[in-house]
């Protein structure tokens, strides 16, 4: 059988990653998805720039929405980051009956609703499982491996680039600048790192898991949102003296009349485990009713533990390609006329 054809939005840390994963592990990525995932043509600003991956095969344009209307590509990727043009050619991509996978957090936690509906009367997939701690399947466990559960709260350090940050400055003296560039060089920061630092992203991440959790429409305008931009070395070896550390943490839980959304540096026990969540790991506990908590650890950002992630998504679009149409969509997509309107 033909490969299913791809088509990819940036190539950059995570495009150039999931061009290397799906060419790496093609021959167990087809075994699993029941059919071979090529990419066939790519968008990037920069087309003669040196790249981390083989683009041999890939047609590159300097022009994103030549790739959405590529009649080859069935499956569009965005990795390219940004809101504007990426609402756009997302919504371009659904209106033209292609399925979406993206790893863009800012995209779904502003215009989800939106795009959730375009995806569900298009009858297309929207798969999002990069877009929240890099390379942890957080979203499928929270939607398929939790689903049985009435989910309390969930708290974790869904932001690697501020834990990388605040993990430097403990345990080898630097300073904050200095963490961060070196952050911004092994591809983790956001292109405008202010997100990282000023939580921004991190409430990003924290809208997406809490309307998965709780069944909320996505509110990213609820959420109370505090970086580590006024963090010194100072505070972190005064905290450490108290038998602290600092992490910064999403939280999210149910509390009388709605539900609470808050991300902000946080004074951890020592002895707790998330406590000792180091570097670029992310790590997410949740409390269901059922199973009581339960914890994820993994790296949360970088090239391919995204490219995991975003690459699992095309796995399970092609799986379903291959099914029932009918049974395509709840899969993968929000449903947002079933959402209930819990106040926040
Ligand atoms: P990069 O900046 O490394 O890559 C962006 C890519 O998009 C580049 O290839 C760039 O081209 C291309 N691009 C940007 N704008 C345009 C445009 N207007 N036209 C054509 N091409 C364009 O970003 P990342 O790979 O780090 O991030 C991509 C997405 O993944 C973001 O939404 C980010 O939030 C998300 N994400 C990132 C993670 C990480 O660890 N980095 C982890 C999880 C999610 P060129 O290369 O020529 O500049
Ligand atoms: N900039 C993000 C982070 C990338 O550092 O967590 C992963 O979403």
């Amino acid at each position: 059988m033909e490969p299913v054809k791809v088509g990819l939005l940036g190539l950059g840390t995570v495009g150039g990653g999931t061009v290397n994963v799906l060419s790496r592990n093609a021959e167990e990525i087809t075994r699993r998805a029941g059919r071979g995932i090529q990419v066939c043509c790519a968008a990037t600003r920069d087309p003669h720039k040196v790249r981390s991956c083989n683009t041999e095969g890939i047609w590159l344009t300097t022009n994103p929405h030549e790739v959405v209307t590529d009649p080859q590509a069935e499956i569009i990727v965005e990795l390219m980051g940004g809101t504007d043009l990426a609402r756009t050619l997302v919504l371009k991509a659904i209106a033209e009956g292609k399925h979406v996978v993206t790893a863009n957090k800012a995209l779904i936690a502003l215009y989800g609703n939106e795009i959730f509906t375009a995806a569900q009367k298009a009858g297309v997939m929207v798969a999002f499982e990069a877009a929240v701690g890099g390379g942890i399947p957080i979203i499928k466990a929270l939607r398929e491996g939790l689903a049985g559960n009435h989910i309390e709260w969930l708290a974790g350090i869904i932001n690697g680039t501020s834990n990388f940050i605040l993990t430097e400055m403990r345990d080898k003296g630097c300073d904050f600048a200095e963490a961060l560039l070196d952050a911004q060089h092994r591809g983790y920061a956001e292109a405008n790192p202010t997100f990282d630092v000023e939580g921004i992203d991190a409430a990003h991440k924290l809208t997406i898991l809490a309307s998965i959790a709780f069944g909320i429409p996505l509110q990213f305008e609820q959420v109370y949102t505090e970086g580590i931009g006024g963090m010194t070395r100072e505070d972190i070896d005064y905290a450490g003296q108290l038998g602290y550390r600092i992490k910064h943490l999403g939280i999210a839980r149910r509390v009388v009349g709605g539900i609470e959304l808050r991300v902000h540096p946080t004074l951890i026990p020592y002895r707790r485990l998330i406590a000792n969540v180091d570097g670029v790991m992310n790590a997410i506990l949740v409390k269901g009713d059922a199973v009581g908590p339960t914890l994820y650890y993994g790296p949360g950002a970088g090239s391919d533990p995204t490219a995991s992630a975003v690459v699992a998504d095309l796995v399970d679009v092609v799986r379903a390609l291959t099914s029932d149409p009918e049974n395509r969509v709840p899969h993968l997509a929000f449903q947002p006329h079933a959402l209930a309107e819990i106040p926040i």
